[in-house]
């Protein structure tokens, strides 16, 4: 079975194929598929069918799994159940606090900014589609980064962004954490410019969870992080991904954003399984194998 990589935009996001993810991996074929992912920040996987086991297995590869924020978002810490459905199966209810967390997810972001050490990789897998809507999209913020004004560039270089959930869940509305799990993910520090450790490659840090810049008047730091999100997220840093069931789609949080589009959830299930892999500072709380507090 031959591997084979096909870049899905000029910029990013490549589909691989010639590959089954529920067999272990050999080192050459792992390796081939990690330099891609740096490459690209985008891997698809069509047709792969993974269940819980496979998934974590496969993405364990890439280090270790962070845990879920709050058990009233996820009863399995390791793999986090996106879906519009409850757990017997039946579509949520509109006052349903879940639904606050996947309205969330439909503006653009970067998975667990909000953390002290955020996520580095996130993997999706596709359960159950529906027959329309419900795409995730994906904007470059390495290729945004690089087409960024030489004075912005600049201005941004040693910004620092303050992102925080109780800001993001609180332009939706309240009641998706108790006091205490909101008490758990008080605001946090992420430089507005990363560099990827495996290429020096420069991105932006924005999304939805970035209340504003460190130092700078709030509303003014807003207006700044809104415009520098109109910008990053032109049609020509994007891609969008049309699910069918069966697929894997992974991406590097420190290079993405995504976001979730809308579908008829009074009408369609979506169930997608997700898997995270930790940020790699060693003291990282939220790994799972870190020491519960
Ligand atoms: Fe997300």
């Amino acid at each position: 079975m031959a591997l084979n990589i096909r870049q899905l935009t000029p910029v990013f996001a490549a589909e691989i194929t010639g590959v089954d993810l529920r067999a272990p991996l050999d080192d050459e074929t792992f390796a081939t598929i990690r330099d891609a992912f740096h490459t690209h920040a985008v891997l698809a996987f069509p047709d792969q069918h993974l269940d819980d086991d496979q998934q974590t297995k496969f993405s364990e590869r890439f280090g270790a799994l962070e845990r879920s924020i709050a058990e009233t978002i996820s009863a399995n810490p390791v793999v986090y159940h996106l879906a519009n459905v409850d757990d017997e199966g039946a579509l949520l209810k509109p006052d349903d606090p879940k639904r606050m967390i996947l309205e969330g997810n439909k503006a653009w972001h970067t998975d667990s900014s909000f953390k002290v050490v955020p996520a580095m990789v996130s993997l999706l897998s596709a359960r159950e589609v529906p027959p329309e809507g419900g795409e995730t999209e994906y904007a470059d913020m390495r290729a945004a980064y690089d087409a960024l004004d030489d004075n912005k560039k600049r201005d941004l270089e040693d910004a620092i962004g303050l992102h925080s959930f109780a800001y993001s869940q609180g332009q939706l509305g309240t009641g998706a954490l108790t006091g205490d799990e909101l008490d758990a993910l008080p605001p946090v520090e992420h430089p507005m410019i990363r560099t990827h450790p495996a290429n020096g490659r420069k991105a932006l840090y924005i999304g939805r969870h970035a209340s504003h810049i460190v130092g700078r008047l709030v509303e003014e730091s807003r207006t700044l992080l809104g415009e520098l999100l109109a910008f990053a997220t032109q049609p020509q840093f994007t891609y969008r991904h049309e699910w069918r069931v069966g697929d894997l789609v992974m991406w590097d949080n420190r290079s993405v954003l995504h976001r979730g589009r809308p579908w008829d959830e009074s009408r369609y299930r979506r169930v997608m399984h997700r898997t995270t892999v930790a940020g790699e500072a060693a003291d990282n709380p939220w790994r799972v194998d870190a020491a519960a507090e």
